[in-house]
């Protein structure tokens, strides 16, 4: 642990990082099961800001976990430090106005809550992916469910390690055999009229 550190107040702030890209910057915090869809609905949204000139950055749990967070494994202290980072993160990107799209299983309310707390009021949009195991092991899109359910991987989330749906999300996106680009426009939509998007036009 570092001592004799003293914070250093900059010139340039976050609200003139931020109006300078002609937005207000937040983090929409994805969270959902692996498979619910979180990284293909994050990238479509991401897309979408884009046509808007939007600035984001999107942080997803399979890149992060091949740099940043490439030390860490699945056991619950590893994915608290997991979240602790890239809440770290998240609130940095936020610091240079960027809207910061994260897309982790995140399954700890206290590790959502822990990134919430690092941020200003309306900087947080926890976003519950509610797709249904059932749904998600049907899509098994990497073969991880069949694998779990074989007891080849241990502390798989939904299976043998417990996912904590939000208390009080947001938004949230259930599952009702939609597409993803319908999700990612229901989404956008949910944003835009509960105001977390404001400066799209
Ligand atoms: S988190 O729980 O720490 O938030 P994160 O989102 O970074 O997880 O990584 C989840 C991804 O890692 C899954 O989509 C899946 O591809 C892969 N993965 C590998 N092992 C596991 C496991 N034991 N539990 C959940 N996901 C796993």
């Amino acid at each position: 642990m570092a001592t004799n550190i003293v914070w250093h107040q900059h010139d340039v702030d976050k609200s003139r990082r931020a109006q300078a890209k002609k937005q207000q910057a937040c983090v929409i915090w994805l969270t959902g099961l692996s498979g619910s869809g979180k990284s293909t609905i994050a990238n479509l949204l991401e897309k979408k800001l884009a046509e808007f000139n939007k600035h984001t950055y999107l942080l997803d749990g399979d890149n992060v976990r091949h740099g940043l967070c490439g030390d860490l494994g699945f056991s619950d202290k590893d994915r608290v430090e997991n979240i602790r980072r890239i809440s770290e993160v998240a609130k940095l990107f936020v610091d240079a106005g960027l809207i910061v799209i994260t897309a982790f299983i995140s399954p700890f309310q206290r590790d959502r809550d822990y990134c919430r707390n690092l941020l200003d009021e309306n900087e947080f949009v926890e976003v519950f992916i509610n797709t249904p195991i059932e749904e998600c092991e049907k899509r098994d899109p990497k073969g991880l469910y069949q694998k779990a359910r074989q007891g080849d991987i241990k502390d798989f989330t939904g299976i043998s390690s417990p996912y904590e749906a939000p208390v009080s999300p947001e938004v949230v996106l259930e599952f009702t055999g939609q597409s993803a680009e319908e999700s990612a426009d229901q989404l956008f939509n949910l944003l835009l009229e509960k105001g977390f998007l404001s400066h799209v036009e």
